[in-house]
């Protein structure tokens, strides 16, 4: 502890002609102590402080920085940051101490300089408690779970990924994607950039991102694109089922920027589109686990009464163990080869005829390996027989518990609506659009639904592939390829080099296949 008095006279201390009360100051009392104080994060004045404080003691504090100094001191630094100044300064030589302010302060109290602990010394980057994150480069070698670190972060990347794909610009939109995987799959938050130091995929562009976010809590272009009038519009119009970045555009060059504006524009909607905008709001509003629940009951019982013994499998995010969706996905198949068939025009009819079906599309399968080949490795469509539905889930359906159905509906109810269900419901046997029930509330609400149907000799490639997320799908099949020379897609997995399909009943076989440890679903969510 300092004694009052002399803490007191040296706080007043001016000049450093060493004239200290203790009698045992005066310059250069330590010749072979020559000591250079850090202005970084220190601050010019505290430095200048300190130095006065120095020199009143007998110490040699240099004002600069030069090739004589023997101790560095500083104040919040970690050891290569000095260093890093310091290679900024004089390159080569580095001075023999570099020391935390703490050295220095207890040198003064001491009237001496103390002898130099650990404690003193700065830590490097790699043994303070800043952490280096390392992470494979394809994200099918990691295990990305929901417990997502650095929100905030891939949020905004997430934003300016979905901004470019928006814009057509798919190549600036995987970068993206890319960065947004690799920060959720750190097993903590980002705090430094000197914690990404070798991490891959983060490229100038990410990296600028998040380097603003951690020094501002914001991006500037997360925030102007949020604030733009054409990301806007581009999202209010492909929030529309059946609408896609193409149209969106076409629609915007015309000045339709709103659904009240293509409601008025009298531009011709397809099938689809039209049912994208009947249900709008419902379909902009996440599915719960229990929805899909719900019309899992549904589909199941729909396939046991059209095929006994056919299988229904949930896919896509609530796979993976997501609580919500956009929608919710289902595979389908059956244990003997073949009996699959004909499978699907048998399920929408039976969903048709109880009313479950606001709206469908049927696509048949198209894929037969000897005609079609190995998958082509960057496309993303599959050929299996599969529909596109709107489903209609009532509260009866929801086995009564209504909570989550009315909780959802209250929600639209009190948040006023920017842009409201423009159109009158006109499916059959249901209520029209706007009307409720005496509690104030639609006793119903429209889910997007996707039904795929395989053989079974293919399911595997299916599940794998219907799975998700699509990042790590695209990772997959960039793995297989690159790495592999392997062609994967939902139907199979065709190794180029031996000229021959390797087959699989399993998820786990085909990991194996391609030489990767098995991830578990819900830690796919790349
Ligand atoms: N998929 C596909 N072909 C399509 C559409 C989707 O192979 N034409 C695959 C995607 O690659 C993805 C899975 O189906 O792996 C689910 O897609 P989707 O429902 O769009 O995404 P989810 O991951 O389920 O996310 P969400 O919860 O938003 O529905
Ligand atoms: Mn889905
Ligand atoms: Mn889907």
């Amino acid at each position: 502890m300092v004694p009052l008095k002399r803490r007191k006279v040296a706080s007043s201390q001016t000049g450093n002609t060493g004239t200290d009360c203790g009698g045992r100051g005066g310059p250069n009392q330590f010749p072979q102590v020559v000591l250079f104080l850090l202005e970084r994060k220190m601050g010019a004045s505290r430095r200048a402080f300190l130095s006065q404080l120095g020199r009143g003691k007998g110490f040699q504090v240099e004002d600069s920085f030069s090739q004589s100094v023997s101790h560095v001191i500083s104040e919040n630094n970690r050891g290569d940051e000095v260093r890093a100044w310091l290679d900024s300064q004089v390159r080569g030589q580095t001075p023999v101490h570099l020391l935390d302010v703490s050295w220095y302060t207890e040198s003064m109290r001491a009237g001496r300089p103390v002898e130099i602990l650990d404690r003193h010394k700065l830590q490097q980057a790699d043994e303070a408690e800043v952490v280096v994150f390392s992470v494979p480069g394809y994200a099918c070698q990691r295990r990305t779970t929901l417990d997502n670190h650095n929100s905030v972060l891939t949020d905004a990347l997430s934003l300016l990924a979905e901004n470019a794909e928006l814009s057509e610009d798919d190549g600036r939109g995987v970068a993206f994607r890319r960065a947004a995987a690799v920060l959720k799959a750190l097993p903590g938050a980002v705090t430094d950039m000197t914690q990404l130091r070798g991490l891959p995929c983060l490229g100038g562009h990410s990296l600028r991102v998040i380097k603003e976010i951690l020094e501002n809590g914001a991006s500037s272009e997360v925030e102007s694109t949020k604030q733009s009038e054409r990301y806007k519009a581009l999202k209010v119009l492909t929030g529309i089922f059946g609408v896609g970045a193409k149209t969106a555009d076409r629609w915007i060059k015309e000045g339709i920027c709103d659904l009240h504006q293509l409601q008025d524009s009298g531009q011709t909607l397809n099938r689809t589109q039209r049912a994208g905008l009947d249900h709008y709001d419902d379909l902009s509003r996440p599915v719960t686990k229990a929805e899909a629940d719900a019309i899992g009951e549904v589909v199941e019982g729909a396939v046991a009464s059209v095929l006994p013994g056919a299988r229904v499998t949930l896919i896509g995010g609530f796979r993976r163990g997501k609580l919500t969706g956009h929608d919710v996905d289902f595979l389908i198949t059956h244990p003997e080869e073949g009996r699959e068939v004909g499978l699907m025009p048998k399920v929408v009819s039976w969903l048709e005829s109880r009313g479950f079906l606001l709206y469908q599309k049927t696509t048949r399968n198209s894929y037969l390996e000897s005609k079609t080949g190995p998958g082509r490795p960057s496309s993303n469509m599959d050929r299996f027989e599969r529909c596109l539905s709107i489903f209609k889930l009532t509260e009866e359906e929801r086995g009564g518990n209504t909570e989550t159905l009315t909780e959802s509906c209250l929600q639209s109810l009190s948040t006023p609506d920017p842009n409201p269900q423009p159109h009158a419901q006109t499916h059959r046997g249901g209520p029209e659009a706007g009307q409720t029930n005496p509690a104030g509330r639609r006793p119903w609400r429209a889910v997007r639904v996707d039904l795929v149907v395989s053989p079974i000799s293919q399911f595997a490639f299916a599940l794998l592939g219907w799975t998700g997320s699509k990042l790590f799908e695209r990772e997959l099949r960039r793995w297989a390829a690159h790495e592999k020379t392997m062609s994967l897609s939902s139907h199979a997995l065709y190794d180029n080099k031996q000229e021959r399909y390797l087959r699989a009943t399993s998820e786990e076989e085909i990991f194996a296949h391609l030489g990767l440890e098995y991830i578990h679903p819900s830690e796919r969510n790349a």
